[in-house]
């Protein structure tokens, strides 16, 4: 008994506390003398997924495709695309023109470049852009109204390209910006970059949020709720949802491969909003400016990567 111990004691241990009903590692050998550890054999009951398989384990657990490095290249062309389309609708923001001459333009650069404007029919959106002006907070429709000087403008662009999805937006001043418009613009700009700044492996999507809101409200600003950040790239929205605010450490862990956008939308005034008629544009219930901004990014083993970057 006591010179076989050591021969057979990993199995035997974990039959005992199988039997006594005690929780076995999972690095622990499997009671049921497979030789394999735990969690590769018994604890892998029918149908549970396998957390030394991310791809499956994301897929079962959270309903999250993490993206294979080629879809990842493909996802980075959208998004060079997009970020294309941006510069051209950057050069003609003035005062004077229409919301639904930048529609225009971003609709014909689209397909002139092959890709799919995502916006258009989408949930039935009627346009292929979505412009948002001074307390509209998102999911503004083009039409006849005229940028005038001081107006602040969200142009939020997603592209198909060979079926894969990249998805960004800015903020832009038409004219000379009011003290207001600066803060708002600057504060939301700011908000995604202390975003990014805890993307990596290990950390969560709950820090995310936590950036954000800390930062935002701790500038006097708020954050909205009823719109977040979501998982992109084979669908226009998938899993991760990202919200823009939250706790440190809740939330889903992090892994390289999850690609999806971050996109605050922070008000002067309160976070309420409410919808148009139209079904769509979203504004602010006290009517202050709304700013936003949103990136496309993929988690990498170093931190992350932005298949969208705006240069902000
Ligand atoms: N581009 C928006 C986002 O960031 C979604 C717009 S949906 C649309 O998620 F239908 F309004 F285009
Ligand atoms: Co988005
Ligand atoms: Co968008």
């Amino acid at each position: 008994m006591g010179l076989s111990m050591p021969f057979t004691m990993p199995l035997r241990l974990g039959l005992m506390k199988k039997k006594l009903g005690i929780k076995i590692g999972r690095n622990e050998l499997c009671p049921c003398g497979s030789g394999k550890k735990y969690k590769k054999c018994c604890a892998l009951k029918k149908g549970q997924p396998d957390p030394d398989n991310l791809e499956a384990y994301y897929k079962k657990k959270f309903d999250i495709r993490l993206k294979k490095a080629e879809d990842i290249e493909k996802i980075r062309v959208a998004g060079d695309l997009v970020v294309k389309t941006h510069e051209l609708v950057k050069e003609m923001i003035k005062p004077g023109i229409t919301t639904d001459e930048i529609n225009t333009v971003v609709h014909e650069f689209t397909v002139k470049n092959g890709a799919i404007p995502a916006p258009l029919n989408y949930k039935g959106y009627p346009k292929s852009v979505c412009l948002s002006i001074n307390d509209v907070i998102c999911h503004g429709i083009p039409g006849d109204r005229v940028l005038k000087d001081g107006d602040i403008l969200n142009v939020d662009i997603t592209s198909i390209v060979d079926g894969f999805y990249a998805d960004a937006n800015q903020t832009h001043y038409v004219g000379t910006p009011s003290q207001d418009a600066i803060k708002i613009v600057e504060v939301a700009k700011e908000s995604l970059k202390q975003a990014l700044s805890v993307v990596r492996p290990g950390n969560t999507i709950g820090d995310i949020g936590h950036a954000i809101q800390s930062y935002a409200e701790g500038q006097g600003c708020s954050v909205v709720r009823e719109f977040i950040g979501h998982g992109v790239g084979y669908d226009f929205h998938e899993g991760p949802q990202v919200p823009h605010f939250g706790r440190k450490g809740h939330g889903i862990p992090l892994v390289p491969g999850m690609v999806f956008t971050i996109e605050p939308m922070i008000n002067l005034g309160g976070p309420e909003l409410y919808i148009l008629d139209d079904q769509w544009t979203a504004v602010t219930r006290d009517g202050s400016l709304s700013a936003q901004f949103e990136e496309t990014i993929v988690v990498t083993e170093e931190g992350f990567e932005s298949l969208t970057p705006l240069g902000l």
